[in-house]
């Protein structure tokens, strides 16, 4: 990976107040970067400093300083590292300098940022209130800046330097997200062309991820054909075959025997290509393989990029019920070529599109947004809608791994969407075509009756299934519901949808409103 390591693009550090900005140019000087704090700069140039002179000028004038200055310094930042104070990507000037570099957005929760802000006194921080609503102002300007994303966390820029590194050499169109709970945490490469970079999707089989050890790579069989040379490298290649009917704990016993009898060993890693179905399936065995080995999950369908392959829930089906056999095991790695969508049949391209459907009822907002304004579904359409996606899941997952809570807003439209696919065999509805149909029951279960209605809608726009196969029967989907919500002794509930960004979880429903809402999908 060092071929792709651009010396060129600086590292460009950019965020709220009291983002950690400081600290992460400490870890670029820490790795030999020359690394500059453009507010030094500019106090210099000021001959004041910056609190001061705000107070005597104002706002206006220190943003017209700013951005006169700025502009210079990434000109001059190429190959370094560079951080911005927390209102210079106001500047237009500012913002277009950026295009040349790797833009890190340092993320910050408010009550953090308060504290550290206050504690140094700047002058914006203040008034709470002024503050939040700053804040607020400005996160969507970050985000739509960013390359990378990166939690506040004291020590997270000094791991995640190489990988912002490597950033700076993938295409320009590259994201990088950061997995963190506590477990462990792992960087989520998102892009056009990654498996291509080199064999074995860049950093994968390399030393740059970490891992040391070889790939031994566990594959769907159609991906395996279709993008064989993202395999080159491997140590062994394991082919399973496509769909559900291969999560099983027989096909997991296959699959060991073939990595045990390819003479993997503990300092080795598995390395997942595929769907979801093999991203659960591989990532179990690694789980498994001698009590744990790592995993690095590179997803090809859309529901495994924007969903699956990250959080670390692994495992296999049972007749009985689905998912019932797993283990929590955090990727090591998770890199996603959205190119690969480009080969996924329309019909699975729809079935994941409803992942990033039910991502946007749960964060609401601008992904909310961007989900119901898609037209015509392609990969060149759900492109932007990726990384947004997958930055909610990953928020969720930081703050409750285990589901202990919080967690569970991710399962909207599984419980009754899982009760249809075990209902069914596993053979009648695509996962996400049955999460879909979830989703029209948890909305009316919500009274989010406008809502169902457009979901609904949006569902059948892009071909989805609005009804259940005719060969499912309620009475099995009711029983299937009642063991997923049996999963604990005290039963998990529902979880509802008032409307996008408002879910609750572990509701009690009536089993008579439930049966109500499966016969509506007749
Ligand atoms: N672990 C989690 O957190 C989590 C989250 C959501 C879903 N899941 C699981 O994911 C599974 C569904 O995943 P899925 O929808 O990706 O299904 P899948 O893995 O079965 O893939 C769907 C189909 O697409 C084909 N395919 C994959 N990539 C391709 C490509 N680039 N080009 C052409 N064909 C390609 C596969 O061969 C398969 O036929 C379910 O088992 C579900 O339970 C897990």
């Amino acid at each position: 990976v060092a071929a792709l390591e651009a010396k060129d693009r600086a590292l460009v550090f950019i965020g709220f107040m009291g983002a950690g900005k400081s600290r992460a140019l400490r870890a670029a000087r820490g790795a030999g970067l020359v690394a500059l704090d453009a507010d030094d700069e500019l106090e210099r140039e000021l001959g004041a400093p910056i609190g001061e002179y705000f107070d005597r000028h104002g706002e206006g004038e220190f943003r017209c300083r700013e951005a006169a200055v700025v502009p210079g310094l990434l000109d001059r930042a190429h190959g370094g590292a560079i951080a911005l104070g927390g209102g210079a990507v106001t500047s237009e000037a500012i913002r277009a300098a950026l295009a040349e570099h790797v833009v890190v957005w340092l993320r910050v929760d408010v009550e953090t940022a308060w504290e550290r802000a206050r504690r140094h006194d700047r002058p914006l921080a203040r008034d709470r209130a002024m503050f939040e609503t700053l804040l607020a102002e400005r996160e969507p300007i970050y985000r739509e800046l960013a390359d990378a994303i990166l939690p506040s966390g004291d020590d997270v820029p000094v791991r995640a330097l190489p990988h912002l590194r490597s950033l700076a050499g993938m295409p320009p169109e590259s994201t990088l997200l950061w997995g963190a709970s506590e477990s462990g945490e792992y960087p989520a490469y998102i892009g056009p062309g990654l498996l291509g970079l080199s064999p074995l999707g860049a950093a994968a089989a390399h030393g740059d991820i970490g891992l040391g050890g070889r790939p031994f790579v566990v594959a769907d069989a159609t991906v395996a054909t279709l993008h064989g040379p993202a395999l080159e490298g491997a140590e062994a290649v394991v082919r399973v075959p496509p769909g559900e009917s291969s999560k099983t704990l027989t096909e997991a016993e296959r699959v060991l025997g073939e990595l045990a009898r390819a003479g993997m060993r503990r300092d080795d890693h598995v390395v997942a290509l595929g769907g979801g179905v093999v991203g659960d399936l591989a990532g179990f065995c690694a789980a498994v393989y001698q009590r744990g080995v790592p995993v690095v999950q590179l997803p090809t369908t859309l529901v495994g990029q924007v969903d699956s392959a990250y959080g670390g829930k692994t495992g296999v089906d049972i007749p009985e019920a689905k998912n019932y056999v797993g283990a929590y095991h955090q990727p090591a790695a998770v890199i996603a070529d959205t190119e690969t969508l480009r080969t996924l049949p329309a019909e699975d391209l729809a079935a994941g599109f409803v992942e990033v459907l039910k991502t946007g009822l749960i964060a609401g907002g601008d992904l909310w947004e961007g989900a119901r304004s898609v037209e015509s579904l392609d990969a060149h359409a759900v492109g932007p809608l990726i990384a947004p996606s997958v930055e909610v899941k990953l928020e969720v997952v930081a703050e409750d791994e285990r589901e202990a809570g919080r967690r569970a807003v991710l399962n909207l439209g599984h419980t009754v969407g899982h009760a249809i696919e075990a209902a069914s065999g596993y053979a009648r509805h695509r996962h996400g075509e049955a999460v879909g149909l979830g989703l029209l029951a948890a909305l009316r279960l919500s009274g989010a009756d406008d809502l169902r209605a457009e979901v609904e809608d949006i569902l059948a726009r892009h071909g989805l299934p609005t009804g259940i196969h005719p060969e499912v029967a309620t009475d099995e989907i009711l029983a299937a519901v009642e063991r997923d919500k049996k999963r604990t002794a005290e039963g998990v509930g529902f979880v509802l949808c008032a409307r996008p960004g408002e879910v609750t979880t572990g509701q009690a429903v009536d089993g008579a409103r439930v049966r109500a809402a499966l016969e509506e999908l007749r």
